[in-house]
């Protein structure tokens, strides 16, 4: 009998008129006249950004979605984002392709009927903090996992990251068309690795060459593929049959049935129940197989995403007084912070833009808003946003949605801006740096270039910069050795300056709260001062540390992280 091959064609009007209905479990507002319209668009979207260890798929898997979104006609246009390879030549080599780039930033296109953005997290462990800055941006995390390769180390560090943040996790494994592990171990190297209940939403029917389809475990319908493409540059065809009726038995072989029967079964006397409340508070993470490469599985999945995913969800924040309020996105007029700024993204202007998380109400370019740190009115003009790899001006926004505000100097990470006043958006913590080094310029009459590039990569939080206290000397903090070749490079590049690296000896540091004077530093150890003038300690263990500390019990010594 002939099977009804769903056609893959793009499914037509997703239109904003119709706005999604709000996320299951989303706390819902009033119903005033005012917030229907900011309401109706927030609820359509997604901000997510995907957590995965180098090479799982995460740059595949974003094509797929752009493929599927109709934003490209074939995958592959994406471009290859190898940030996450270790060697620095790679990394820079790549961001120099790109231009100095769209790392950390977002996408926005539709999807169906919501409205997806995708933040994009550089995969190196050496950039952990723009990725920890750029998941505050996000009200939830597709975590890739490599069906071949399990949990590795850099997927379970991001995770740690979302789960501190309490933010949803959807896990995706990922290459079932190649030979794996069982879907059964894996689920359980979910759980026992990373602490979290891990709820199948779908099960493989067959892996490695013979992975031909997914079952939906709650309507247990098959979606079966068909490769329409080599490589997975077109959309897979797709049948879809009940796994109860006859007709699954012409396109499943009889063993793959058993199987897939067999461990439904098991999950059902022996899986985790799923709430769609512990998946919003981060207590069970819901499981799905594909390929992405050749596209099976990989609809199912976005759809599911789409309908699970929060929308953007009420966030705390700080009053002046030291109190906390809730932010809600529909009712509390605009209200946005800045998670990312970088500088020189296209090498013909120099500009610098800065990142803003629309947490509430409705952005309008040209809108004037205070900036709360500053404490002035600024005007929001040449607002932006990415698709893809091209510019486009932003006139609204909505709540989740990320924009680029081209920044004369006036933005810093972590600050806040509003229609209204009275709160800060929480601060983006600092990471420990573990790397130090002195770093100078190798031709004196390149000072004020190599000051002004300092002071931009300072801004953009590239690596922690520090001075001497007698102002003459530069030092650098990062968390890894990447992040300083990076800071070479970018100085190099975009402000022609060559610099000198002196690897320095120290290990650990902390800020010094007490009067310098009266502070007695362990003898190889060095006060320099941060960005705001704060007297830090740079220490050659953290055994010099602890004895800094035991020496001067009338100072404290606050952790930098
Ligand atoms: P990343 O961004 O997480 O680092 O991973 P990326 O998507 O670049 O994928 C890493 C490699 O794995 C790529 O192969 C990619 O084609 C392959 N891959 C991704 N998803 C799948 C899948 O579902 N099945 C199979 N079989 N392979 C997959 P590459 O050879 O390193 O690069 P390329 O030459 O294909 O670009």
């Amino acid at each position: 009998m002939p099977h009804a091959w769903i056609s893959p064609e793009p499914k037509v009007g997703w239109k904003i008129s119709e706005p999604l209905p709000s996320p299951k479990g989303q706390m819902s507002t009033n119903n005033s006249h005012v917030h229907n319209e900011v309401r109706s668009h927030a609820n359509t979207r997604r901000t997510f950004a995907i957590i995965s260890h180098p090479d799982a798929g995460k740059t595949t898997v974003t094509e797929k979605l752009l493929l599927y979104s109709g934003m490209v006609r074939t995958a592959g246009m994406v471009g290859s984002r190898k940030s996450a390879r270790t060697a620095a030549s790679d990394w820079m080599d790549m961001e120099q392709e790109r231009g100095i780039s769209i790392t950390a930033s977002a996408m926005q296109f539709p999807y169906k009927r919501a409205v997806i953005n995708l933040l994009d997290t550089p995969g190196h462990q050496d950039f952990c903090e723009d990725t920890y800055r750029t998941l505050t941006a996000a009200d939830s995390a597709v975590m890739v996992i490599d069906a071949a390769k399990g949990v590795e180390t850099q997927t379970r560090k991001l995770f740690d990251v979302c789960r501190l943040r309490r933010i949803p996790v959807l896990t995706l494994i990922n290459k079932m068309d190649l030979p794996g592990r069982a879907p059964l171990d894996l689920m359980a190297e979910v759980e026992d690795v990373l602490g979290i209940h891990a709820n199948a939403v779908n099960w493989p029917v067959g892996s490695g060459q013979q992975f031909v389809g997914v079952v939906d475990r709650a309507t247990r319908r098959v979606s079966v593929f068909q490769k329409k493409a080599a490589g997975g540059s077109a959309k897979a065809g797709r049948a879809e049959l009940s796994l109860d009726g006859t007709e699954v038995n012409e396109l499943i072989d009889d063993e793959a049935l058993q199987r897939v029967n067999h461990d439904l079964e098991l999950l059902e006397v022996a899986g985790n129940p799923y709430t769609h409340d512990a998946f919003l508070t981060g207590n069970v993470t819901p499981v799905f197989f594909a390929s992405a490469l050749t596209n099976f599985g990989i609809e199912n999945f976005f759809d599911a995403f789409v309908d699970m995913a929060p929308a953007a969800l009420p966030r705390t924040a700080d009053r002046p007084d030291g109190s906390e309020i809730i932010v809600d996105p529909i009712e509390t007029p605009f209200s946005a912070y800045v998670f990312k700024i970088q500088a020189n993204m296209n090498p013909r202007h120099r500009d610098s833009t800065a990142f803003l998380r629309v947490c509430s109400g409705r952005f309008e370019r040209d809108m004037t808003v205070t900036h709360h740190r500053l404490g002035n009115e600024i005007r929001l003009s040449r607002p932006h946003s990415l698709v893809a790899r091209n510019r486009h001006t932003v006139d609204v926004a909505y709540p989740g949605d990320i924009i680029g505000i081209i920044n004369p100097g006036q933005f810093a990470i972590g600050d806040t801006i509003s229609l209204g006043k009275g709160f800060n958006y929480k601060p983006l913590p600092q990471f420990q740096p573990e790397v130090f080094a002195r770093i100078h310029p190798t031709d004196v009459g390149k000072r004020k270039a190599f000051d002004k590039g300092m002071e931009q990569m300072a801004v953009e939080g590239t690596v922690q910069i520090l001075w001497s206290l007698d102002d003459l000397e530069f030092f650098v903090g990062a968390v890894g050795r990447l992040q300083c070749d990076v800071l070479q490079f970018r100085l190099r590049n975009e402000y022609r300056v060559n610099t000198r690296l002196e690897s320095l000896p120290y290990e650990c540091s902390a800020w010094l709260d007490g009067d310098l004077h009266t502070f007695s530093a362990p003898s190889d150890a060095l006060v320099v001062k941060d960005q705001r003038g704060r007297p830090v300690v740079l220490f050659r263990s953290p055994w010099s540390k602890n004895f800094a500390k035991e020496r001067n019990p009338n100072h404290d010594l606050l952790e930098m992280g």
